[in-house]
């Protein structure tokens, strides 16, 4: 397979169980939606394509950085119904209005108090609104005898988020933190993400983009890291040992605020 089928294949890996997510919970067409901690906007964007042209979706993060590449992929893909606003949780703008839909994806897991994160956007929700969110959860990190850099790779990000404080385990808490919320739970849902030679892998793609987290943690040094030839040697041990990778356990919830 090409650089750019496996490229297509690990796009839709990433993004499959959130369109799956969304549509399961019942997002339709005119929807005005709310997008916490949107990030680079890859749900802001799935979710504004869902809604068509009569909805509206607006994402919000504190990273200034990544909201102007979320502008930029909006523009790039001619998507007029995406906004993008420099907010964080507990200090939305008051004139933001309210949404058919609040939603979000591994953001729950940085929050201190997830339950009250969720509690404090609840006035935001029109009556009878959708809350759903996507979550992972480091269950799902097997030690794989067959593959022990994979195993390494998965460790280096989960000992990451866990040392700085956020919740590994947040997917399989999120039925207690909605339920907690006072929310009225519709589905919870989890999934192991699976990859093999044939899917290729994001894994060298996810420690890049947190080297830097990784190494000021103390988790691994550079040279254990040694980022240059990472991928070309995952790589090749998923092709030698011809096994299965349990990447992730991502969860799904979703459920209403009844009046
Ligand atoms: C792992 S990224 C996920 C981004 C996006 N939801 C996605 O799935 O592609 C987590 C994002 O949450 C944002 N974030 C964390 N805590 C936040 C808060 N309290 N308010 C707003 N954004 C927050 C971070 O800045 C980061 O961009």
């Amino acid at each position: 397979m090409n650089a750019k089928g496996l490229k297509a294949i690990m796009i839709n890996q990433r993004e499959d169980f959130t369109y799956r997510l969304l549509m399961d919970a019942g997002i339709k067409k005119g929807f005005r939606i709310l997008d916490v901690g949107c990030g680079s906007g890859d749900v802001t964007l799935l979710a504004a394509e869902i809604v068509g042209a009569d909805g509206e979706v607006i994402g919000f993060d504190t990273n200034e950085a990544a909201l102007d590449i979320a502008r930029n992929a909006a523009a790039e893909r001619r998507i007029i119904n995406a906004k993008f606003v420099k907010a964080e949780i507990g200090g939305l703008p008051q004139d933001i209005g309210r949404f058919d839909a609040i939603i979000g994806r591994r953001v729950l897991m940085y929050q201190p108090d997830a339950t009250h994160s969720v509690k404090s956007l609840l006035p935001y929700l029109k009556t009878n609104g959708l809350v759903v969110f996507q979550e992972s959860d480091s269950m799902g990190s097997f030690k794989n005898m067959d593959l022990p850099l994979h195993t390494q790779a998965q460790a280096w990000i989960w000992d990451t988020v866990a040392k700085e404080g956020g919740n590994v385990h947040i997917g399989s808490n999120l039925y207690c933190v909605f339920k907690q919320a006072g929310l009225t739970i519709a589905q919870v849902r989890a999934e192991a993400v699976l990859q093999t030679p044939e899917t290729g892998s994001d894994l060298a793609w996810v420690v890049k983009m947190m080297l830097p987290r990784i190494i000021q943690s103390g988790t691994a040094t550079q040279k254990e890291i040694d980022i240059d030839l990472l991928e070309e040697r995952l790589n090749s041990e998923r092709q030698n040992a011809d096994a299965v990778f349990v990447r992730d356990m991502t969860f799904g919830i979703w459920g209403t605020m009844q009046a």
